[in-house]
């Protein structure tokens, strides 16, 4: 990778790469599509390695690896892991491994939902490989050091399956997210951090099982536009922002065509060219 990344010459005009282990980055996606206009994206949907919130974390830097070294081939000016697990456990081989290159991870909202929290409690929805994370707890320490706020950490298994399934108002799908929203309200958190870029899909039914169940006001921390906020600058300082009119976006799968498709019609509504990588 690193010698694939020395010798691709790095225009304005160039793609980005944002990638996930599913349709779950569509949420960081959109962010960048609404603020860039003029990028042109390239977006990698892992979904036959999907999810990766229980795999081991060798297996998810190898897939990290993989597609960092497609989206390098594919001549791409800047990578934005699009996922929180994937940057919680692989972000520091990929930036091994691709040097010079504009690399963006996604991480909790720790620190905006600190400084957002009344009482300083603060519920965290992640994947378990997340939580578990040596980076997370680097994170969450220096967080309640510099702030005081206590986090109260809730693994979501079964909730980005779910979400890759397109089930996103089912009654499976509402009672585990009414389990893991009410035993962070039930234990006092006035703050929730969606901390799965795939949890932003679920934030009207989130809302809605707030509104029913919060005896106080609740603030609720996504990332995907202080992550393209991120972006932006970074581009901006590299004088690396397009140009170009109208910014393509296409996607591609380690699964099915047609399952992205789907995802990228009924998320984002957009009909957009998919291809398939191995
Ligand atoms: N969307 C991902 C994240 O932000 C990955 C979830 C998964 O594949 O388990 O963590």
């Amino acid at each position: 990778m690193t010698s694939i990344s020395a010798i691709t010459p790095m225009v304005a005009n160039a793609p980005i790469g944002v990638f996930d282990s599913g349709v779950g980055g569509l949420s960081v996606l959109r962010h960048i599509r609404a603020h860039l206009p003029n990028e042109h994206l390239v977006y990698f949907s892992d979904a036959q390695f999907a999810p990766y919130g229980h795999r081991p974390a060798a297996e998810i830097e190898a897939r990290a690896l993989a597609i960092g070294a497609y989206l390098i081939q594919r001549g791409v000016k800047a990578i934005v892991v699009a996922c929180n697990t994937a940057t919680a456990v692989a972000i520091a081989a990929l930036r091994g491994a691709s040097p010079g290159l504009i690399l963006i991870g996604v991480e909790p909202g720790l620190k905006p939902a600190a400084a957002a929290s009344p009482k300083k409690i603060v519920g965290v929805l992640a994947t378990p490989v997340t939580l578990a994370s040596e980076r997370f707890a680097l994170l969450r320490e220096q967080i309640s050091a510099s702030t005081g706020a206590t986090f109260l950490l809730q693994p979501c298994p079964g909730l980005v399956e779910q979400i890759e399934a397109g089930a996103l108002d089912t009654d499976a799908t509402i009672s585990l997210l009414r389990t893991y929203v009410l035993s962070l309200l039930t234990r006092g958190a006035d703050t929730l951090v969606l901390g799965c870029t795939h949890y932003p899909f679920l934030l009207p039914q989130i809302q809605a099982i707030v509104a029913a169940n919060a005896t106080q006001p609740i603030q609720i921390i996504d990332t995907g536009a202080a992550v393209t906020r991120q972006l932006t600058h970074r581009l901006a300082q590299c004088q690396m922002l397009s140009k170009a009119p109208n910014g393509a976006l296409e996607g591609v799968t380690s699964g099915t065509v047609e399952a992205l498709q789907t995802a990228i019609a009924n998320l984002l509504h957009e009909k957009v060219c998919v291809t398939q990588m191995a």
